[in-house]
């Protein structure tokens, strides 16, 4: 398969990126302050670097895991299927937890996860994504806290790829194709 041409063009900047993240850590203090530790589980991959700024942000005792969540869809049905991938390394019973997520689409993965770690039992259960495209919704959820609300473009960068590339870009970008088609 052929390429198209693509150029990226700036959509979020890495500074509004780390000036919004202060902002959400504020408010994440405001909620789990009194935690004797918050467990942060970034669902890989897009979320290896939002994770690492984030926690490096919250002035709080932090414990980090990861879980591997893979979304397929089949063209003919409207809802998709999670499966789990890697699970968590740690259990969450009686834990304070805070999902962090890179970008909630159909909402479809985010739902799913966290339904999972609810049956789990945990104290208390949030989630953060850095990116959130409500026009795109498929299922009714609402993550506790969103960093930008973005129109339905598609983007690169601060951990989203395409096609497995553009993940290390330090800011979000919007892919536009060159191609004539
Ligand atoms: C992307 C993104 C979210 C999910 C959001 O993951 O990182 O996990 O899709 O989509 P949804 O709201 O429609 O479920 P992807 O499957 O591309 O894997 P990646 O994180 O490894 O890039």
């Amino acid at each position: 398969m052929t390429e198209r041409p693509y150029v990226i063009d700036e959509m979020i900047s890495a500074k509004a990126i780390a000036a919004r993240i202060e902002e959400l850590c504020r408010d994440i203090h405001k909620e789990y302050g009194d935690t004797d530790k918050l467990i942060v589980v970034g669902l890989l991959r897009g979320s290896f670097v939002f994770i690492a700024d984030l926690a490096r942000e919250l002035d709080l005792p932090v414990e980090v895991d990861f879980m591997e969540v893979s979304s397929y869809g089949d063209a003919m049905e409207s809802s998709r299927e999670v499966r789990i991938l890697k699970d968590l390394r740690g259990q969450i019973e009686g834990r304070d937890v805070l999902v962090v997520e890179d970008i909630v689409d159909t909402g479809h993965t985010l739902n799913h996860v966290m339904a999972l770690l609810r049956s789990r039992n945990p104290h208390r259960l949030r989630s953060i994504a850095l990116l959130d495209k409500p026009t795109r919704r498929e299922v009714d959820f609402k993550s506790s806290w969103i960093g930008f609300e973005i129109p339905d473009e598609f983007v690169v960068g601060y951990g989203i790829d395409f096609a497995q590339r553009n993940r290390n870009l330090p800011f979000i970008g919007s892919v536009r194709f060159t191609d004539p088609d």
